[in-house]
């Protein structure tokens, strides 16, 4: 079999999804892909910490460079969030010929296509499924699918947390504290959960959907935002009486002169509507495009195991097709082609 020597940047509640899953699903991806998958080292901040996996200490090292210039590794695994080191280390395993998946939502949203195109640029992939809606593959769906579309609007519940709260505080009569508390113990949160309940998660998400989707570029940075800070147990009391839920609600919507409008904010939801189904981790997307009218996805959208699936769907994806061939490359391709 061919092996294939992964370097794992972070060992958190991802990392540790990545680990156990690649050892728990070794045969099946090894039947698929002809391919033996090894994760041969990890950064970590601090190497002596208690784990959810046993490493073998001598792979775990805090010289994140060490390892994405490191000639025996073939792919780069980046799920330790924020911004720096992750840019940095992205482009430097790019720049030494590595294919990258990354988790990390912030960096590519903010990063409006520039690593992207640094990949593409030097024939390699850099993929993100699952940076948007944990398990659920919405972002390859929306890259390679809809070719025959135009798509016009990208609704739904893109972050687990905050989903996970509303539905205690309803459901249990939970403190938005003790549910923010346990989607933290359950792996779901963000390092700094403010990301989370103040919508930030959501924005970067919804941002890079439609970048995706719609032909023309959406900015993070445009994008109006309310978080569930400001919610309370008797807000989500008189949207019951009302025959309605609270949901945290990502919109995105272009109208035919090309205008984008986009909104993250809390919404009360009429329970006759699909998304007021959608309980606790799950997320739900709802995308409209001309051709094919509405289609709806809906998973779990954080914690350890559906988006170890989401990476691992990259990975594979990778060893079955190395060469960089989204719709946004193609898109972009011609564009350029057209303009010159
Ligand atoms: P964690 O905080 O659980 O893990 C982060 C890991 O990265 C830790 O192992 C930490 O080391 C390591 N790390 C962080 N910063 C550094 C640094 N500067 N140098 C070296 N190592 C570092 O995060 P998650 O696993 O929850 O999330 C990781 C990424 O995946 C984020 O981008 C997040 O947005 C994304 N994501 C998370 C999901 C989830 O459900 N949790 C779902 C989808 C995406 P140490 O352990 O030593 O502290
Ligand atoms: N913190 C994120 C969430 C993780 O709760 O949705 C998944 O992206």
């Amino acid at each position: 079999p061919r092996v294939v020597r992964i370097g794992l940047l972070g060992l958190g509640t991802v990392g540790a999804g990545v680990v156990k899953s690649l050892k728990s699903n070794h045969q099946p991806i090894f039947e698929k892909t002809g391919c033996d998958v090894q994760v041969v080292r990890t950064l970590v901040r601090d190497p002596d910490k208690e784990r959810a996996v046993r490493m073998d200490r001598d792979t775990l090292t805090t010289d994140g460079l060490a390892i994405v210039r490191d000639p025996a590794i073939d792919i780069v695994i980046e799920v330790i969030g924020g911004i720096e080191p992750a840019r940095t280390l992205i482009r430097e395993a790019l720049r030494h010929g590595k294919h990258v998946i990354s988790a990390n939502k912030e960096l590519i949203a903010k990063d409006e296509g520039v690593l992207i195109e640094y990949a593409e640029k030097n024939g390699l992939r850099l993929m993100y499924e699952a940076s948007v809606g944990g398990g659920i593959p919405i972002v390859r769906m929306v890259e390679t699918y809809l070719t025959a579309n135009r798509v016009h609007a990208i609704r739904g519940i893109l972050n687990g947390t905050c989903n996970y709260i509303l539905t205690r505080m309803e459901e249990d009569g939970q403190s938005f504290a003790e549910a923010l508390r346990d989607a933290q113990a359950l792996g779901y949160a963000e390092a700094d959960p403010e990301s989370d309940v103040e919508g930030f998660d959501t924005a970067y998400k919804l941002s890079i959907l439609a970048n995706l989707a719609f032909s023309v570029p959406s900015s993070v940075f445009k994008i109006d935002r309310m978080g569930i800070t400001k919610l309370q147990r008797v807000d989500l009391d008189i949207a019951s009486r009302m025959g309605c839920t609270i949901k945290l609600i990502g919109e995105a919507r272009v109208s035919e002169d090309g205008t984008v409008a986009q909104s993250v904010s809390p919404r009360m939801i009429p329970r006759t509507d699909s998304l007021a189904t959608v309980r606790d981790v799950f997320n739900a997307v709802t995308i409209t495009a001309d051709v094919v009218g509405e289609l709806s996805f809906m998973g779990r959208g954080a914690g350890e195991l559906p988006t170890a699936s989401a990476i691992i769907e990259d990975l594979t994806e990778i060893l079955r097709n190395p060469t960089p061939n989204g719709r946004r490359d193609q898109d972009r391709r011609i564009v350029k082609q057209g303009e010159g």
